[in-house]
């Protein structure tokens, strides 16, 4: 049996396969993010620790724990863990969605410079990615930032925690800003621009190579008596398009999660047209394009929950009433700032075009529709693409009517997994491959990874949907400066 550890943004979830990849048992546990109104979001690490503890305990009843021969883990990306010379936590966790370093990111781009910056990472910086923290705290906490000795990746610090090791893998690196993606190592142009040292630097692996092994003092805790490896996993979108078999360029995932990803696999390294859309390894030792909006299910999340009484059944029954384009609706998903396309930590949500006759279930429809167009409006960077199907993971996929939406917007079918647990269930097909040491990947996936569903798209409603992209295109960039204005209020 295999275990895969996945450390989300709202919660962990650790699933357990056995060699044929099925699942056997899983668990999950919430932690709070702390989120403020300037836009900064950060994490405890500790809460991670409880989740994992209490999820794994809950595990333990379902599963016989000698059984585990290896475990992987995948994370939320991007976010900074720093520790001191004792090992100790130095600063809450600044995450993948915090805006608080524009000023930082706006040096590395344009006084490093984007050519630059594209030479020695393959990528520019944006607010959530990790260099930019880096600068923040040496600018706003010089005596924390003083004191580091070891930076990493969240999941990472959990990798160290199971294995008492300092390592990190490719695909979860590739988001630093600090790693030179195409010869997938540390960028040493970027170690001396941040002025850190390369020594408190993980040790990169592959995602699917062993990188230690359970410690023993957690082996003693759990009574587990026999060495478990511990393959070094991946950041969340590359283990969910492993647990999806996205892994060659007919096919691309697109995750429907607190955050919206489009994941565009690549063969080779290169870049794409358009700088905004970033260029990582993914975990099957190759790399991958990636377009990612800041609030996906998190916006039907607020929506149905913050802002309703959480019947998720009724509201998308009321949706499902509504017709393609929610009678002229519109909603820009940019709850927490705007990634790509735009780059953009002022944008706000909206809904626009509201009229007297408009009903919740337009509105509802009209916060899916607008997920979408965002995510297609991130796939619309890159060009020369031509992949046949799209499979769709994260919790908005178990929607049938986003499925459809998706499908129709992108006009490309889509494919329904059978299993649809993700990063999790990546990471432990990573453990799965790692300690059995496969050599055909791709292949292998091919065998365990089963569809229950192919949605074909309809032609006519693509081009209800593409006349109606073409506005809501428009509509962000009518807004950019008033969104400015409003930050400024
Ligand atoms: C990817 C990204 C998010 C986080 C969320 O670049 O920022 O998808 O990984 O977990």
């Amino acid at each position: 049996m295999y275990l895969g550890i996945d450390l989300g943004t709202s919660g962990v979830k650790i699933t357990a396969i056995d060699k044929n990849g099925e699942i056997t048992a899983s668990s999950s546990r919430e932690y709070p993010v702390h989120y403020s109104n300037n836009g900064w979001s950060d994490q405890n690490p500790s809460d991670w620790i409880k989740g994992i503890t209490d999820s794994m305990k809950e595990l333990s009843e379902k599963i016989n724990i000698n059984d585990i021969k290896g475990i992987g883990i995948s994370g939320q990306m991007h976010g900074l863990v720093i520790l001191g010379e004792d090992k100790e936590v130095l600063y809450p966790v600044i995450l993948w969605n915090d805006q608080r370093t524009v000023e930082e990111s706006e040096f590395l781009n344009n006084e490093i410079g984007m050519d630059k910056l594209t030479e020695y990472t393959s990528n520019i910086s944006f607010t959530g990615f990790t260099a930019s923290k880096l600068l923040w705290l040496k600018k706003n906490e010089p005596e924390v930032f003083s004191k580091i000795r070891h930076i990493m990746l969240p999941k990472d610090y959990i990798g160290y925690i199971l294995t008492g090791k300092f390592y990190t893998d490719v695909s979860d690196a590739s988001g630093t800003l600090f790693f030179d993606v195409k010869n997938r190592k540390w960028s040493d142009e970027m170690v001396k621009i941040l002025e850190i040292k390369k020594e408190y630097l993980p040790e990169i692996f592959e995602s699917y190579e062993i990188a230690g092994e359970l410690k023993q003092e957690i082996m003693d805790e759990l009574g587990i008596t026999v060495k478990i490896p511990v393959a070094a996993g991946g950041g969340d979108n590359a283990c969910g398009a492993i647990g999806a078999g996205v892994v060659e360029e007919d096919k691309i995932l697109v995750s429907l999660g607190t955050s919206g990803v489009v994941f565009i696999p690549q063969k080779k390294w290169s870049l794409p047209e358009k700088s905004s859309m970033h260029t990582f390894c993914d975990s099957s030792g190759k790399y991958h394009f990636m377009g990612v909006i800041l609030s996906a299910a998190s916006c039907l999340k607020w929506w149905i929950e913050d802002i309703h009484d959480g019947n998720y059944a009724k509201m998308l029954d009321e949706a499902e009433q509504s017709p393609i384009g929610s009678n002229n609706l519109f909603f820009l998903p940019y709850l927490t700032g705007e990634r790509t396309p735009h780059s953009d930590p002022y944008a706000r949500g909206s809904f626009i075009g509201l009229a007297a006759a408009h009903t919740r279930g337009d509105m509802t429809r009209a916060v899916m529709e607008g997920i979408v167009f965002a995510l297609y409006d991130s796939y619309n960077l890159a060009d020369g693409l031509n992949p046949d199907t799209i499979r769709i993971i994260g919790g908005g996929a178990k929607s049938e009517l986003s499925r459809k939406i998706l499908t129709d917007v992108f006009n490309i079918k889509s494919e329904v997994l059978a299993i649809q647990e993700g990063p999790s269930y990546g990471a432990a097909l990573l453990a799965l491959f790692g300690t059995e040491n496969e050599k055909n990947m791709d292949e292998k996936l091919k065998e365990i990874v089963k569809i229950t569903d192919i949605i074909e798209p309809d032609l006519e409603n693509h081009k209800e949907y593409q006349k109606r992209y073409e506005v809501y295109i428009r509509l962000y960039k009518a807004l950019k400066n008033e969104f400015f204005e409003i930050s400024r209020l």
